[in-house]
């Protein structure tokens, strides 16, 4: 039985409460199917910067290149609103992307059965809807130089560059077509190549890399046209391939179709390590949430899910990832809802800590 490393970085807001929740599940598969992690524990955000004055120790970055896989919680609230650029929350998670250069960053956009009516579209718009965005994310004009406020004449000007290399595009555009050839191996290519000349190179090297994948269908279209397309009719698409902005927009977009944003996982996976994993961060698609914390409100689904996510893609046990997603699916087809999943009809919620339970309490089941 080998050892798995994972180091758990909570962060701020509800990303405690929830990921209390995920150390449940985690304790459930030690002890059930002799799935052992060693788990370590840091600070991330706002909380490291009020321990340590920068959103990322460090130590804790050391750490995070070292273990099989990080997962996250959430960064940022209003209390560091004011802060410098440099050491806001947010920071701290950028941090860690670039230096583990975690460059592909998968979202799926899943509607769960029990939550079709809930989309703020149509029902048949979006039952069933079952897609992926992979968002290059360790480069473009999150990253670009150069970059900064500057004098020009008797004005400042804000300045931010969009870059990226063949090999940038290129190892991104594999993992969409690894991930094309494990689903419904069709890719959509996203970006403005009317307008860019990064858009350009993207289509040209995608286009390039997609003859290595014969059996996947690869298709182009603008990013605005994209996001329209995604609204109008999701369900054309299986792996949306696209860049760290754009893949930004459109990811918050895509979740929003499937009715929750508080139901999105995300992984971020880098080169191989020694070991052969990938470098690997975990994270929910929401945020902080500072609204709801510390109130027992917070849905603790997307963090659990980003595990099963850490189970399929760093840990190889896909089996287990999708006993977890199941047992998601049971509490859901029970009718337990966090608050956040009550439409208009109402309803009483259960509080986060009742729905980690409810999920443990559903993988067992799934024992018998
Ligand atoms: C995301 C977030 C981040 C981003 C922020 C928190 C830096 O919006 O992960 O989508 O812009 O990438
Ligand atoms: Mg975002």
């Amino acid at each position: 039985m080998s050892t798995n490393t994972l180091l758990i970085l909570p962060g701020d807001g509800i990303g405690p409460e929830v990921m209390a929740e995920v150390r449940k599940v985690i304790n459930w598969f030690g002890e059930n199917r002799g799935l052992k992690f060693d788990v370590s524990e840091d600070l991330v955000g706002g909380a490291a910067y009020d321990a340590h004055g920068v959103p990322l120790h460090d130590d804790t970055m050391a750490r995070a290149q070292e273990v099989d896989a990080v997962l996250l919680g959430a960064v940022g609230g209003p209390k560091y609103d004011d802060l410098d650029f440099s050491v806001k929350p947010e920071r701290g998670l950028l941090r860690l992307r670039k230096e583990m250069d975690l460059y592909s960053n998968l979202r799926p956009a899943q509607c769960f059965d029990a939550l079709a009516d809930f989309s703020s579209l149509k029902k048949d718009i979006v039952a069933g809807l079952d897609i992926m965005i992979l968002r290059e994310l360790t480069s473009g004009v999150y990253f670009g130089e150069p970059r900064g406020i500057f004098e020009e004449g008797n004005e400042r000007v804000g300045i931010n560059t969009q870059r990226y290399t063949e090999s940038e595009i290129e190892r991104a555009a594999r993992s969409a077509f690894e991930l094309a050839m494990r689903r419904g191996k069709k890719v959509c290519s996203m970006e403005k190549a009317n307008v860019m000349e990064s858009g350009i190179l993207w289509r040209e090297v995608t286009t390039r890399v997609a003859k290595d994948y014969p059996e996947v269908e690869l298709s182009h279209m603008y990013a605005d046209n994209g996001a329209m397309q995604l609204v109008r009719a999701p369900k054309q698409f299986d792996v949306i391939f696209t860049d760290n902005l754009f893949g930004d927009i459109l990811s918050d977009c895509a979740a929003m179709l499937t009715g929750s944003l508080g139901m999105l996982p995300s992984a971020s996976l880098g080169a191989p390590m020694a070991n052969g994993r990938p470098k690997a961060l975990y994270e929910p698609v929401h945020g902080s949430a500072p609204d709801i914390t510390g109130q027992g409100k917070a849905n603790p689904i997307a963090c659990v899910l980003s595990f099963a996510m850490a189970l399929r893609y760093s840990f190889d046990q896909g089996d287990e990832a999708t006993r977890l997603e199941q047992a998601i699916e049971a509490v859901l087809a029970k009718g337990l809802r966090t608050g956040d999943l009550l439409g208009a009809e109402g309803g009483t919620p259960i509080s986060t800590s009742e729905m980690g339970d409810a999920i443990v309490t559903a993988l067992q089941e799934s024992l018998e």
